[in-house]
């Protein structure tokens, strides 16, 4: 079972996620900007690319704007750094959309959110984190769900024998020291059933909302991307993370109990931005959509008509795929690359990530 980080895309997946003509990868090669590894499939030697090598090539159209042009057709190559570079046929082609994967996202502190369980925060989450760890920004996941289900996703087995926040908050250890490494370009703080026991003495502790925020503040230039996944309450840890988040992501299930507590969730946000005197950014994912249920439809109507200017543009449908990524702990890419659940996870991320 491949876990993220050996994770392999064949060309046809990495044109389809760097939004390129598929016929122009053979070109990159060519030109030195996307390497390739021999994979062997049954009898067969397959030329695949690998996820450090995907996220290089992200990387050098982030630091060579001018390649990243040449790539969206726009520009003819100059200079030393575009030296070696092919003049690129049906460059044309190259989605405009790859830009801004070429730029770091606006909101570097992010949060999945519902007071409500079971909407999809963990596993959005870590699909998230890891499309988005796939382009080569730096990413860190932080697990605030004593459940540990993020830590799980994220295919990491030992979450009970490791730091988590808990010490941070409480016991003071340096946040670097809880820091693991998931993936390249993905790390991770974990979380395990120690951090049930949070409120209560983060509770008596001096500016106790503040903590979060200022331990992820002691980090956060070392990271493009940081996102959390938090627990189902309105709890003292979450309120935390709204102190620190720039974007709130609250994930919500077109269904009738999940749209009811809509109103919850809101008014949550609403006392912390006064208490706090905060403005967040907020966007509502609607999740686990069915289009051929006239409930999901109408749950998702409404969700549109009662949250206009926060509601996303991407809606995940309810997929087989998501819940078979879920058990088998690495990305729905791995699962299946061309099932609705990952083009889903990729318009979301691009959403997201702008
Ligand atoms: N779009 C989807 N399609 C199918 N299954 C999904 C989808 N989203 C989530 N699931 C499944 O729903 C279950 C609950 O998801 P998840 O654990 O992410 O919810 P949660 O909001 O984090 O729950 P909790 O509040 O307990 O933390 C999981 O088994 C997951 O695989
Ligand atoms: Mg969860």
């Amino acid at each position: 079972m491949a876990s993220f980080k050996d994770l392999v895309f064949t060309p046809a997946e990495f044109a389809s996620i760097a939004k390129i003509d598929r016929n122009l990868v053979s070109e990159l090669e060519e030109s030195g900007i996307l390497k390739f590894t021999k994979k062997r499939v049954g009898n067969v030697d397959r030329k695949m690319i690998a996820l450090e090598d995907m996220q290089e090539y992200f990387r050098i159209l982030r630091s060579n704007p001018e390649i990243a042009a040449e790539i969206a057709g726009s520009n003819a190559p100059t200079g030393a750094t575009a030296a070696g570079v092919q003049t690129l046929a049906n460059a044309a082609t190259v989605a405009a959309a790859t830009a801004h994967f070429v730029q770091a996202p606006r909101q570097k502190k992010q949060m999945f959110y519902n007071v409500k369980g079971g909407t999809g925060k963990s596993t959005l989450t870590a699909q998230y984190v890891m499309r988005a760890a796939m382009t080569g920004l730096k990413v860190l996941a932080i697990d605030l769900d004593g459940q540990g289900h993020l830590t799980l996703n994220l295919d990491v087995m030992d979450g009970h024998t490791r730091p988590t926040i808990y010490d941070v908050l409480i016991n003071d250890l340096p946040i670097s020291d809880a820091i693991m490494s998931v993936a390249p370009c993905l790390d991770l703080i974990p979380a395990n059933l120690g951090l049930c026991n949070i409120e209560i003495p983060l509770n008596l502790k001096a500016r106790r909302e503040y903590r979060l925020s200022e331990a992820i503040k002691k980090i956060a230039d070392r990271y493009d991307l940081i996102v959390a996944d938090t627990n189902p309450a309105a709890s003292i840890l979450n309120g935390s993370m709204l102190v620190a988040a720039d974007l709130v992501n609250v994930i919500c299930a077109t269904n009738p109990l999940s749209f009811h507590g809509m109103s919850l969730v809101m008014a949550t946000i609403e006392t912390m931005e006064q208490e706090f005197s905060r403005q967040l950014e907020l966007r509502i994912i609607p999740n686990m959509y069915d289009n051929r249920e006239v409930i999901s439809q109408e749950v998702l109507g409404e969700l549109r008509a009662g949250f206009p200017e926060h509601c996303t543009k991407a809606v995940v449908n309810r997929s087989a795929d998501l819940n078979e990524a879920t058990k088998r702990r690495t990305s729905v890419w791995d699962v299946n690359s061309r099932g609705v659940a990952a083009t889903d996870i990729n318009t979301l991320t691009e959403e997201l990530l702008r």
